[in-house]
């Protein structure tokens, strides 16, 4: 179990079994600077791998990092803007150079915009938004391969959202943004399923982040959630470290929703079949005589 400060979260509190499930890996964790990203770096470390943080708030990732058990051996910093190449291309170079190896990443930065009708949407603002969620997401995926071929193979993991699968009033920019992050993860896990690298991407319901809190309630946030409530940061992380471990050796090209049951349909606050449906459908029941 690993626990960690959080401003005005719960700690994060995660299973003893990940322990060793990454043990020897390194892997890239993008977004890291805080929120989910930040409680997979913990998560991944955790279970054994050397991580190296990135996002361009130089000091949230040093402060993570320095969470991290084992310190400067397991973990380095790496200020970096994902929609930038030659950024991304020095993050990777770096993790090469200081640990030799790369095995996996977790391709989590993202952001949004505030909710607009999509004609009141500035085409900045949706440029900005795919700059960071697809344009970021496919440079990490170009500088990334190269290394993990090297390395005889490694896992990619990608973020999209619950809204990278359905339609989102308002937010039209993160809906395209986080669609896309979906195809780009399937067509990559196709070009390099022959060479041992599985990439797959996970689909967050409303996690309990600082910007989750930041925008709404716990309570509105959950609407529409089977099970009733948000989730936990931790309850993404376990995800990815399982994803990116070999334990999913036969996983790649997926989808998976960590969602609560958002993504398998709309639960309706109907106990059971009304009389009054019942009756219209024994009505036209076909008649004899
Ligand atoms: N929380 C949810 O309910 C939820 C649900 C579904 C999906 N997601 C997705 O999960 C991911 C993390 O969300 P979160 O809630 O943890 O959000 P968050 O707290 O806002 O974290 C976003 C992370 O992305 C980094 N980032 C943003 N732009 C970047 C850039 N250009 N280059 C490098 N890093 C950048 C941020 O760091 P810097 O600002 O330091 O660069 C930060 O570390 C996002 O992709 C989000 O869309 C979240």
């Amino acid at each position: 179990m690993m626990m960690s400060e959080n401003k005005g979260l719960p700690p994060l509190r995660f299973p003893r079994a990940l322990t060793d499930m990454l043990e020897g890996k390194v892997g890239i964790v993008t977004g890291a600077s805080r929120g989910i990203g930040a409680a997979s770096a913990i998560a991944l470390a955790d279970a054994g791998a050397r991580v190296v943080l990135a996002a361009r708030d130089d000091e949230g990732l040093r402060a993570v990092a320095s969470s991290i058990n084992g310190g400067k051996e397991r973990a380095m910093a790496v200020p970096t803007d994902v929609s930038d190449s030659e950024s991304v291309e020095r993050l990777v170079g770096l993790t090469v150079e200081r640990f030799g190896r790369l095995d996996f990443a977790f391709n989590n930065a993202g952001s949004g915009h505030m909710p607009t009708p999509m004609a009141d949407l500035s085409v900045e603002d949706f440029d900005s938004v795919l700059a960071v969620n697809v344009r970021g997401t496919f440079i990490c995926m170009k500088y990334e391969i190269p290394a993990m071929l090297k390395s005889g193979g490694g896992s990619i993991v990608n973020m999209s959202s619950t809204a990278g699968l359905q339609g989102v009033n308002g937010i039209a920019g993160y809906v395209a943004g986080k669609h896309a992050v979906v195809g780009l993860t399937r067509a990559a896990a196709l070009d390099y399923a022959k060479q041992n690298i599985r990439v797959n991407v996970v689909a967050p319901g409303p996690i309990l982040t600082e910007r989750l809190a930041g925008r709404m309630s716990q309570e509105q946030a959950a609407f529409a959630v089977p099970l009733g409530r948000v989730g936990n940061r931790e309850e993404v992380a376990v995800v990815v470290a399982w994803l990116c471990s070999d334990l999913a050796s036969f996983v790649t090209g997926a989808v998976i929703p960590v969602d609560g049951g958002r993504m398998a349909g709309v639960a309706f606050a109907r106990p059971s079949v009304t009389p009054s449906v019942t009756a219209g459908i024994s009505d036209r029941a076909p008649r004899s005589g």
